[in-house]
């Protein structure tokens, strides 16, 4: 980082600060009395000794697996399919089961033995081994030993939970970390292995690389070594502690019962069992996948206005605008200031015919005032949370002195979906959920709700301490319920910085507020993909970084990663330039402008992936070792990602960089901008101009791009053999008929057959099919045996269900 940046960073951090200084006296306060009362309600139970399950004295078989009981424990055992098991440790107290989206699982067969080791419990795809003093196996149909935990540990309502791990294993996933994509890896400022905290947290900015805790903290993830791979997921929301050294894992959890599940087989396998479990993120309207501008400082309809027109102005493609906490009254969630949009209704009517969306931000803290109507509503309902003498809990966010609805409570998700209606009637068209960790303004200590707040937990009842990492999932859940229920008609679009297993199934998160810098473009490929693995599909940086103003160079750098993430969106914080594709003129506006219309071209291949994602939970951007995780050679590597199967994205992350080492996997890999195909299994060295970046597409593929009316499909071709793609298809919005095209593309020599087979009830959306091939020269076509003529290495036709197509080796 430059000295003129650093500096810069210091004066914002200077003159945020002077902002802040108005919150001091309340957060202060706030501060004083949580510590006051945690310490009057916290319990007082003296420091437990540590016990053990003890010996093993009963096993026997239950429906789905086996009770097995110890002298100080029981342990369950269910298999909820052949290749997935639940483990359950008690005493403990159970979860309530928020990230459960399956219950209905068929019928497993068991079957319960004795062994050498003491009890195993096979199904046709895994066996556990129980031993008498509670250490647990878990091995796969051939024998080889996936995973093994020690006996658990208690102290108290604490736990602990030690895994040791293969020297070669590596670790992947617990949500939205910035500590490289091998989370084993990772190291504290001292050289030991890091250890990851599993409490959801607003870091205010992100200032260093690895910093940990984020915004997302999750008890889940994906181990990888030589005997194969499995995933594990604790469903346990108390604040926790995971680390993995060179020797074990070690899990800590502060409370609640030790309730974890267990999954074997490769990462598409786990992902599509995992997501099974704890649900998939449904398929998005389209135009969430084009380009969204945000900016904190967009104060006014006029403002946004002047944006749109600088797009067309620039003929750049948009599809979304975010409104920031600065377009609303106060701060005030819910709210749109009138007399600074004063024809709402009219311009995003105006916007839809320019097929642009305004998604609009709510935060959960509602204004403690009686001149608030939310607030009036909510202590009628007793909506917000409270300490344990009933006492509301207010502290200070953007709104001023705020309390908290408590979304665990069923009534008030209910009560708080109503709030949506009206904005949804004036033509917001999503949502996204900030500071939702949640986060509350403190002079010291933890910048969150007390943990004796009460919460109802779905009639249950318990405390933060529980109900702290729910709560933005579950404000979430509120939000995309009210949209199913006031809008149905259309999808949900819901962002939201926080969540909690399966919060998928309700939002899109973000990378939250990094700063402008090489290292954190750089981490944004581990943050992604370690999301995707963790079930969170959809996600995507602040292109350019949140804190600071990124140089010409870095801001295209991100552009160009960004264009093959989910999501696709610039937004930055209020005090920094101004920053949209025109603000460092030529060249770099026309490099944007390139990608943002490639990303547009690419929307039949991306809708397509989102679909898939819904289908099977697979994210669309994927590690290295998705496909091969047999392959070592592919475990660590971080600096290049999947999108799809068929490209493979290399972006550059380094200042000055003109070209860069990309490996490529098994396989063989065409060049996008050139065509040369190389053979896979190893690493070269590719030209990367500042106007391009390293972009491979996997031979066999059928690579549809999309511009107005017609549909050109990119053939590029195996050296020889069958390839099967496909395109999915429907309006886009809404939940009316699809179809599904499937491609097989075949080799033999020089000649090509591309067979088409549809199948569902949409009809064919283009006027127009290209074929492009790439890697040979094309010489003579057939579609549907009917000879077309040749131009450019394309042909023109309508859909068909064969061409022929003879080839040439190019020159
Ligand atoms: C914090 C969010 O992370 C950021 O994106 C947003 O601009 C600010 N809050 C202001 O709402």
């Amino acid at each position: 980082m430059g000295f003129l940046h650093k500096v810069m960073l210091r004066v914002q951090a200077l003159l945020r600060s002077l902002f802040f200084l108005q919150f001091l006296p309340a957060s202060f306060l706030y501060a004083f009395k949580r510590d006051r009362n945690e310490r009057r309600f916290a319990s007082s139970a003296a420091p437990a000794d540590p016990t053990a399950p003890g010996k093993l004295q009963k096993a026997a078989a239950t429906e789905r697996g086996a009770h097995f009981v110890f002298e100080q424990a029981t342990l369950d055992l269910e298999f909820l399919a052949a290749d997935l098991v639940c483990l359950t440790w008690q005493p403990g107290l159970l979860p309530v089961p928020y990230a459960i989206a399956r219950q209905d699982w068929e019928q497993v067969q068991t079957t319960l033995k004795p062994s050498e080791a003491g009890w195993m419990l096979t199904s046709e795809a895994l066996a556990v081994t129980v031993e008498p003093a509670g250490a647990v196996k878990l091995c796969d149909r051939n024998n080889n030993l996936l995973r093994q935990d020690d006996p658990p540990e208690w102290r108290g309502e604490t736990w602990t939970h030690r895994t040791p791990l293969p020297q070669e294993a590596h670790i992947y996933g617990l949500g939205e970390r910035i500590a490289g994509l091998n989370l084993r890896a990772a190291r504290n400022a001292q050289g030991q292995p890091k250890t990851f905290s599993l409490w959801n947290t607003d870091p205010a900015n992100i200032s260093e690389p690895g910093q940990d805790p984020l915004y997302i903290t999750m008890p889940v993830y994906l181990g990888l070594h030589h005997q194969g791979s499995y995933l594990t997921f604790y469903e346990n929301s108390f604040r926790g502690e995971m680390q993995f050294g060179e020797g074990d894992a070690i899990a800590n959890f502060s409370g609640g019962a030790l309730r974890y599940y267990l999954a074997a087989g490769d990462p598409p396998q786990l992902l599509e069992r995992f997501s099974e479990l704890t649900g998939r993120a449904p398929l998005p309207p389209r135009w969430a996948l084009g380009y969204h501008q945000s900016r904190w400082g967009y104060r006014t309809e006029a403002t946004v206005r002047a944006e749109v027109a600088l797009f067309q102005r620039h003929d750049l493609p948009i599809s979304a605008v975010h409104l920031d906490i600065d377009c609303q009254v106060g701060h005030r969630s819910f709210t749109l200031d009138p007399d600074r949009f004063p024809n709402l209704c009219q311009f995003t009517h105006e916007l839809r015919e320019a097929g642009v969306r305004l998604v609009a931000i709510n935060n959960p803290g509602i204004k403690h005032s009686r001149h608030s109507n939310l607030f009036l509503e909510g202590r009628v309902l007793n909506a917000f949370c409270t300490y344990p003498d009933g006492e509301l809990v207010v502290a200070p966010v953007w709104p001023g002195q705020t309390v908290f609805p408590d979304f665990t409570n069923p009534q008030v998700r209910t009560w708080w979906s109503y709030q949506f209606a009206y904005l949804l009637d004036v033509g917001i068209a999503g949502f996204w959920n900030d500071m939702n960790e949640p986060v509350t303004f403190v002079s010291w200590g933890e910048a969150t709700l007390p943990l004796v707040t009460q919460h109802s937990l779905e009639g249950r009842g318990g405390d933060h301490r529980e109900a702290h990492n729910l709560y933005g999932m579950l404000e979430s859940r509120a939000a995309y319920e009210s949209l199913c229920q006031h809008r149905p008609e259309r999808r949900p679009f819901i962002v939201s910085r926080s969540g909690w297993v399966g919060m998928q199934r309700y939002a899109w998160t973000w990378t939250g507020d990094t700063l402008s810098t090489w290292e954190a473009l750089r981490l944004t490929v581990g943050t992604v993909v370690g999301l995707g693995l963790s079930g969170v599909p959809f996600s995507g940086p602040d292109i350019g970084g949140f804190l600071g103003n990124p140089s010409a160079e870095l801001y295209v750098r991100w552009f160009q990663m960004a264009t093959f993430l989910a999501f696709y969106r610039t937004h930055c914080s209020i005090g920094v330039d101004p920053r949209a594709p025109w603000t460092y003129g030529e060249p770099t506006l026309s490099t944007i402008r390139y990608f943002l219309r490639l990303r547009y071209q690419l929307l039949p291949y991306l809708y397509t992936l989102a679909w898939e994602a819904a289908q099977t939970g697979h994210p669309p951007v994927r590690p290295l070792f998705w496909y091969h995780s047999d392959d070592p050679q592919l475990w660590g590597i971080e600096d290049q990602f999947y999108l799809g199967e068929a490209l493979l994205v290399c972006p550059v992350v380094q200042d000055g960089l003109r070209s860069r080492p990309v490996h490529l996997p098994q396989g063989h890999w065409y060049d996008f901008w050139s065509d040369t195909c190389w053979e896979g299994g190893k690493t070269l060295e590719i030209e990367a101009p500042l106007e391009r970046l390293p972009l491979l597409v996997k031979a066999g593929t059928v690579l549809p791009l999309e511009a107005e009316e017609t549909l050109t499909l990119h053939l590029y071709p195996l050296p020889q053999g069958e390839s099967q793609s496909q395109i999915y298809s429907d309006a886009g919005e809404g939940y009316s008929p699809s179809r599904l095209d499937h491609f097989c593309l075949s080799r033999q020599d020089n000649e090509l057959t591309l067979s088409w087979t549809a199948s569902g009830d949409y009809p064919w959306p283009y006027q127009k099919v290209r074929l492009q091939v790439h890697g040979l020269s094309l010489q003579k076509a057939w579609v549907d045996d009917q000879e077309v003529l040749l131009q450019d290495n394309q042909v023109e036709c309508l859909p068909f269900q064969q061409a022929r197509l003879v080839c040439a080796a190019q020159p």
